[in-house]
């Protein structure tokens, strides 16, 4: 037994941060970040936390899958910074929304979202749940460093969301991991105890910028030729790719590699930039409101990030 995907939502800050807005704060400009990312503005929270955006991606999940908080199983929040250490996100949202179920988060980093579907495919597989809720979300502005223009221009804040119900959707699912902290990495930051011995480092981002580019790079490609593989299908058989949305030139250099057309790649990292694992299912919801998606169309997930994780997915939407 496998899932299908029910129903997505997505909730993003209100605040708009521009690239003119970043050019007054490091030295930056708008030239610079569109050309390098294909970023033009991201949202960043001020009045909202990360769980009232998980809250509002999940309830407006639910409402497009028609379904209402009592009949859910099981949800998983793939998050590395959710609003508390603990308890977990997926737990502030269970209360918010007036679940009863379990549920729990997963870090996967920015490939957090497919790390939370195959999570939940074992518990499809088992049979123990019909209903599972998927969300994916970081709040990154509370992690970035506001004086580093090399990262701050690169990350807005965001959550999406999907409902999972069992069904045949799913078709194959891959996920890796290097096993690299020193690329990518946010330290937790100050040690509160006084008998500890080692330094802690600023609790931000810390990223070698071409590095996980070039990771980025072959991951996308590998990842989505495997999980193709597995599928049984081929690159002519895609109808949609939804993209982990870090970089515009990471995308297209893997587009140079496959032999998927550019117009499959579902963009939306203009808008929003890199929101980590919110990234994935705020752009599959986007995609799906716009009625990108007709029934039997092949779409694959696919993602990058810390760690050195990468998810890729194939999925028939029903
Ligand atoms: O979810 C995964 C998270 N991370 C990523 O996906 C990031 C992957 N990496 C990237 O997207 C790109 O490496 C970046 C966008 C981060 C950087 O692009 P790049 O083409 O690799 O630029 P670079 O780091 O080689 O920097 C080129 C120049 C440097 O100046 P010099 O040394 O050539 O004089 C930088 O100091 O651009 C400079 N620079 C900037 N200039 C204006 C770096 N950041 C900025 C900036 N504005 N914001």
């Amino acid at each position: 037994m496998s899932f299908s995907i029910l129903g997505t939502g997505k909730a993003v800050p209100q605040f708009v941060l521009t690239n003119d807005d970043l050019s007054k704060m490091v030295d930056t400009n708008d030239e610079w970040i569109r050309t390098r990312t294909g970023i033009r503005e991201r949202r960043i929270c001020k009045e909202e936390t990360i769980t009232d955006l998980c809250v509002s991606a999940a309830e407006e999940a639910m409402k497009d899958a028609n379904i209402t908080a009592n009949e859910l199983d099981l949800i998983i929040c793939a998050t590395f910074r959710g609003e508390f250490i603990t308890p977990s996100e997926a737990s502030l949202i269970q209360k918010r929304i007036g679940a009863s179920c379990p549920a729990f988060d997963i870090n996967g980093a920015c490939s957090g979202f497919i790390f939370a579907l195959d999570v939940a495919l074992g518990y499809f597989a088992r049979k123990t749940v019909k209903k599972v809720l998927v969300i994916g979300a970081d709040n990154l502005s509370n992690v970035t460093d506001w004086n580093d223009r090399s990262t701050c221009v690169l990350f807005g804040d965001g959550s999406g969301a999907v409902v999972l119900g069992e069904g045949e959707g799913l078709k194959s699912i891959h996920l890796t991991l290097k096993g690299d902290s020193d690329v990518l990495y946010v330290p937790r930051g100050k040690n509160t105890s006084p008998m500890y011995e080692h330094e802690s480092e600023n609790p931000v981002v810390h990223m070698q910028g071409s590095e996980v580019y070039k990771f980025a790079v072959i991951a996308m490609i590998k990842g989505i030729r495997k999980a193709l593989k597995d599928a049984g299908l081929t690159e002519e058989d895609v109808a949609w790719v939804v993209p982990h949305q870090a970089n515009i030139r990471i995308i297209n250099a893997a587009i140079e590699k496959l032999n998927i057309h550019p117009e499959k790649f579902f963009c939306n990292l203009d808008k929003y930039g890199n929101t980590s694992a919110g990234s994935v299912p705020i752009a599959l919801d986007e995609a799906n409101k716009a009625g990108k998606f007709k029934s039997g169309d092949i779409i694959v997930l696919c993602a990058f990030g810390a760690g050195l994780t990468t998810g890729s997915a194939v999925i028939r939407w029903e």
